[in-house]
């Protein structure tokens, strides 16, 4: 097996031992109470540095490739800052990218923390309801986005009195600009040398990203730019970040394994990463780690089934010898993956357990911790984790007894707070830990090990879906009087969506009305949000008070015992 020689986080034992998170201030050069922006330590101190010369972004689209140096960067993160400044976007505004993996979304992003703005970065497969309840909820005031999407944009302009501009990064100047957009260009504008970031402090907020729970709408999760300190400590010891690798982390920004760990992990240690703007095919994929290079990998546990799906022939095709360090997080991995990796790549997967809200890794399998396959491994040091009984809250001493994952709070990277929506927040707190919302078990070595979401959460490709999102939109077809959403098991996806459907009167389910409701919230949501499978059904299990007994209908798509469900229709 190939392995690491020296991994910067060395000795996981040795790194435990009085571990402060004061390593990374140190290394970044922070002192409390410094000025600290994101924007500028992923691009101007590196510059500042000696590494201004060196490669970046290796990006690969459609229309190509292209190659930018850290000066490129910190000079197009510049060029976005200075426009947005010169339209008026003051700090703490939010600025929502909402772009294909394009160079601007990367540079917008860096640009929009220059100003002190807010960046919401939002999956550019979004379709306009999903947008729409985000931005509102944000009150974002401008959007950087692509003639493509802003069809998206301008359908949702009117409930959206705060939204002040339609920044288009590819305007061709053929169309004349409609109500609220103005054009920017990338290619276009003038150098800016030198951009004076705003004075942001510790607790300055940074990036909004949104998430999905059971109930409500999605939640925006508030991060600051302190946050740096754990992301680029959990990027160097964990994904083993060297200054001559070449990084792929395969995520997209509009969530939050790509701004973490696609873009401020890696800029911020001024390394080369690769981003690939296509859609997934192995052969696409191999190719591109051949091109390149690639020595670290950062993927999810669907990519990689995906990739054992399409068979080692495709594999076999392609020199891989350049990767070093594979990396995965998301959804449980499953041992089958790891030991495929260990047998076609001479590396296994290393799993990382996170979420949007913790902003960086928090239990992992680091480099040269022996893996336990289909285990996440141990807390990354300075990280406190327990599973903690679901109705005491007290930590479960027995190994190998079920509890929920719970974090002890004070993590560089943890959220600050829920936007708009502190009580929520709150509520994540229980006995003095942060409830992570899923469950597991603790064998006696210390590993953890992922048994389930504590919640009618959908986990699909890694992506998160709420079920009260898709009902909704459900709902607002007209043929559509009541639904239920809940996951069903998928051999590649891990778990995709299932509607259950209960038809207005005048209504008779057929073929092309199944596939209509899909497509309906397709558009309206986004492809990851769209149910695979519609079941039509004369009515809904429900509790005495009325609500939807989602746990029932998807018990019944997983073959599980419900057992007595007296009890279920009692619930509140
Ligand atoms: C949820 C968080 C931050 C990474 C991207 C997802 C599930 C995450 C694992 C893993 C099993 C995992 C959990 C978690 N999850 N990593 N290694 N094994 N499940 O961020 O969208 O906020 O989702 O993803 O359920 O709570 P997210």
């Amino acid at each position: 097996m190939k392995g690491v020689v020296t991994s910067n986080i060395g000795s996981y034992e040795e790194r435990l031992k009085g571990f402060d998170w004061s390593i990374a201030e140190t290394e970044l050069g922070y002192k409390k109470g410094d000025d600290i922006n994101i924007g500028w330590y992923c691009s101007d101190r590196i510059c500042r540095m000696g590494s201004g010369a060196k490669t970046a972004l290796i990006w690969e689209g459609m229309s190509g490739e292209k190659r930018y140096t850290f000066d490129e960067l910190r000079r197009a993160a510049n060029a976005v800052a200075a426009y947005l400044k010169g339209l008026g976007i003051r700090p703490e505004d939010r600025v929502c990218l909402f772009l294909d993996r394009i160079p601007e979304l990367y540079f917008g992003f860096l640009g929009v923390l220059k100003t002190g703005a807010i960046a919401q970065p939002l999956f550019s497969a979004f379709g306009e309801e999903a947008l729409r309840v985000r931005m509102e909820n944000a009150g974002t005031r401008a959007v950087i986005t692509q003639r493509k999407h802003a069809a998206k944009v301008r359908k949702i302009i009117d409930k959206l009195p705060q939204l002040e501009f339609i920044i288009l990064v590819d305007h061709d100047g053929k169309k004349p600009l409609l109500a609220r957009e103005t054009a920017f260009s990338l290619e276009g504008c003038a150098p800016v040398e030198h951009f004076e970031c705003h004075s942001t402090k510790a607790e300055s907020p940074s990036v909004l990203h949104y998430t999905s729970g059971t109930t409500g709408q999605p939640k925006g999760v508030k991060h600051v730019h302190y946050s740096l300190i754990a992301q680029y400590l959990t990027a160097k010891w964990v994904l083993d970040l060297k200054e001559d690798d070449i990084y792929w982390c395969t995520a997209d920004p509009g969530w939050v394994t790509g701004t973490s760990y696609g873009i401020i992990g890696p800029w911020s240690q001024g390394i080369t990463q690769c981003v690939l703007d296509v859609g997934f095919s192995a052969e696409a994929w191999y190719k591109f780690i051949e091109k390149n290079k690639v020595t670290l990998w950062y993927s999810a546990p669907t990519a990689i089934r995906s990739l054992m799906k399409a068979g080692d022939a495709a594999l076999k095709k392609h020199d891989l010898s350049s990767l070093r360090h594979l990396a995965s997080v998301g959804e449980p991995l499953n041992s089958e993956a790891v030991l495929w990796s260990e047998k076609v790549f001479g590396l296994p997967f290393h799993d990382t357990f996170w979420q949007t809200e913790t902003g960086c890794i928090l239990i992992a399998n680091v480099p040269g911790m022996r893996i336990k396959p289909g285990s996440m491994g141990k807390p990354f040091p300075g990280i406190t984790a327990a599973v903690v009984d679901p109705k005491t809250h007290e930590p479960i001493q027995d190994a190998g007894k079920v509890g929920l994952i719970a974090i002890r709070p004070g993590w560089p990277a943890m959220m600050r707070t829920y936007w708009n929506n502190e009580k929520a927040y709150q509520g994540k707190f229980k006995n003095g830990w942060y409830l992570t919302g899923d469950r597991a078990r603790i064998d006696k070595d210390g590993y953890f090990w992922f048994v389930g979401r504590d919640d009618d959460v959908i986990n699909t490709a890694g992506h998160l879906v709420s079920p009260f999102e898709v009902e909704s939109a459900l709902l607002e077809h007209p043929a559509v009087g009541e639904s239920a959403v809940v996951a069903k098991p998928d051999e590649v996806n891990m778990e995709v969506v299932k509607a259950f459907v209960c038809l207005k009167p005048g209504f008779t389910a057929s073929f092309d009305l199944d596939l209509e409701i899909m497509n309906f919230v397709r558009k309206k949501l986004s492809p990851l949000a769209m149910p695979q499978q519609i079941e039509f059904v004369d009515s809904l299990p429900k509790t005495r008070s009325g609500k939807i007994m989602r746990r029932l209908l998807r018990a019944k798509e997983w073959g599980e015992e419900i057992g007595d469900t007296s009890t279920l229709e009692e619930e509140e």
